[in-house]
């Protein structure tokens, strides 16, 4: 069964393993769901990939997620851009930004998650 943590991240952008909580999940799940399920209620807005108040930066097992649909990959264009800005041109790098409640758990993985 798929796995879910989330943990913080420092100034510096980085993952934390301080107060990290982690919830499984089962295929097909919805990953704000999955996350509201291990207790960690993360800020939320429209539902539907506009406002972009429940994005997360996930750190490991992006690949297990469902493949980002138009909507939302418009909305988080200028957050990927801001978070570069902050955190560096390779602060990205092999890590990516999705707004949990547009993804879907689509693969049995670990997939780490921090509130941004
Ligand atoms: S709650 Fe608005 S984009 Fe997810």
């Amino acid at each position: 069964m798929p796995t879910v943590s989330a943990r913080k991240r420092d100034e510096n952008g980085s993952p934390t393993t301080e107060n990290d909580i982690t919830v499984e999940a089962a295929i097909g799940n919805n990953l704000l769901e999955a996350l509201d399920d291990g207790g960690l209620n993360l800020p939320r807005g429209c539902l539907s990939g506009a406002c972009c108040a429940c994005k997360v930066l996930i750190v490991e097992g992006g690949g297990a997620l469902s493949t980002p649909q138009l909507k939302e990959s418009e909305s988080l264009e200028k957050f990927r851009a801001n978070f570069e800005k902050k955190h560096g041109k390779d602060s990205l790098k092999g890590r990516e930004i999705r707004l949990s409640c547009q993804t879907s758990i689509a693969k049995d993985s670990e997939i780490i998650v921090c509130g941004i």
